[in-house]
């Protein structure tokens, strides 16, 4: 999560038995250089870096290379310009797609996982949904491992990923709600009080910013004044662009989040308040091993017949 998921949030992750990601979003040196050496000084275990593909500058990915990460994210665009480099500094490459063929293409540029991102994921992303899109791309891409991404929040989620043939999960949204998120509180209480109907792709957010991301992404995030104003109407936003980026910019100083965009996904509707990136971590696995015992328990046999007892009758 770009400049939300600093060097904090993703010790904190790592040291829970995650793999936590600096987010390093567009490459910002200097927030860069401050959360990298965060993370380095504080996590026990391994931790990654993501960057946007289509935005890196070559001295961004060489400055994280240097803080030297197990992992770097790379998503939103062609993965194989930086596979090598990324590959020769002994780190492992994960590739966050959004297509069966993005998919494969990463695999085929060398990487070590594929994240398969559905579009009730925050922030940008594609159009397709995690629950076909997860399997689709487990079949595409053989042996290489596939997380998924898109709408997890808690150990349901993380027991049906396991189900759909992942190998773990990828989860946004639901820590941008924990203590150790680099973001206003005020942003926090938001996504607490919001479900995932208050939330919905645009990309209004993006040409108000002057960011040129690539016409197949979308951001989700939570509707707003702002939106319902421009989105689908981006020509006009841009005819009255210096007047409405300076409106923008100031809302997003004054934490107005009528106007600044908060990015985050469906999964709203099962964060409940904000807690520590630890216990979120802890009792996602917890909740997923609880309901895939119960998944198992689905499927106990009657010992004199040897039939599959009925689940309703498990239950009395
Ligand atoms: C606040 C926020 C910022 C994000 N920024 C990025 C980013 O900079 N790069 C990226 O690859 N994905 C980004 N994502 C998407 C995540 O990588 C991930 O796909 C998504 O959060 C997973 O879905 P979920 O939000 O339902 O957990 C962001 C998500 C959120 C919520």
């Amino acid at each position: 999560m770009g400049s939300v998921s600093g060097g904090l949030l993703a010790a904190t992750v790592s040291n829970a038995g995650g793999l936590g990601l600096v987010g390093g979003g567009y490459g910002h040196v200097d927030w860069l250089c401050t959360e990298l050496a965060r993370v380095r000084v504080n996590a026990k275990s391994a931790w990654g870096v993501g960057l946007i593909t289509w935005s890196i500058r070559p001295e961004v990915l060489d400055l994280a290379l240097s803080f030297e990460p197990a992992a770097v994210m790379l998503s939103f665009g062609d993965p194989s310009r930086h596979a090598k480099k990324i590959k020769a500094a002994g780190c492992r490459l994960i590739c966050q797609v959004q297509d069966v063929n993005e998919a494969r293409a990463a695999r085929d540029a060398g990487a070590d996982v594929i994240v398969a991102q559905g579009s009730e994921a925050g922030g940008h992303g594609g159009l397709r949904s995690t629950l076909p899109l997860v399997p689709a791309i487990v079949d595409a891409v053989g042996r290489t491992p596939v997380i998924a991404a898109g709408g997890i929040g808690d150990g349901r989620g993380l027991a049906a990923a396991l189900m759909l043939g992942a190998q773990g999960v990828l989860v946004g949204t639901r820590f941008y709600a924990s203590t150790e998120a680099l973001a206003p509180e005020m942003a926090k209480q938001h996504i607490v009080a919001s479900s995932g109907t208050d939330t919905a792709r645009t990309r209004a957010f993006d040409v108000v910013r002057g960011l040129d991301w690539p016409a197949r992404y979308t951001g989700r995030a939570l509707r707003n004044r702002f939106m319902d104003s421009w989105d689908g109407r981006e020509k006009e936003l841009l005819a009255q662009i210096d007047t409405q980026r300076k409106h923008y910019l100031d809302a997003v100083q004054d934490e107005d989040y009528e106007t600044a965009v908060i990015w985050a996904g469906e999964v709203a509707d099962l964060i409940g308040s904000v807690e520590s990136a630890a216990t979120l971590v802890e009792r996602l696995s917890a909740e997923a091993e609880t309901h895939l015992r119960r998944g198992n328990a689905l499927l106990q046999r009657d010992e004199a017949t040897d039939e599959v007892v009925h689940p309703i009758a498990l239950r009395r």
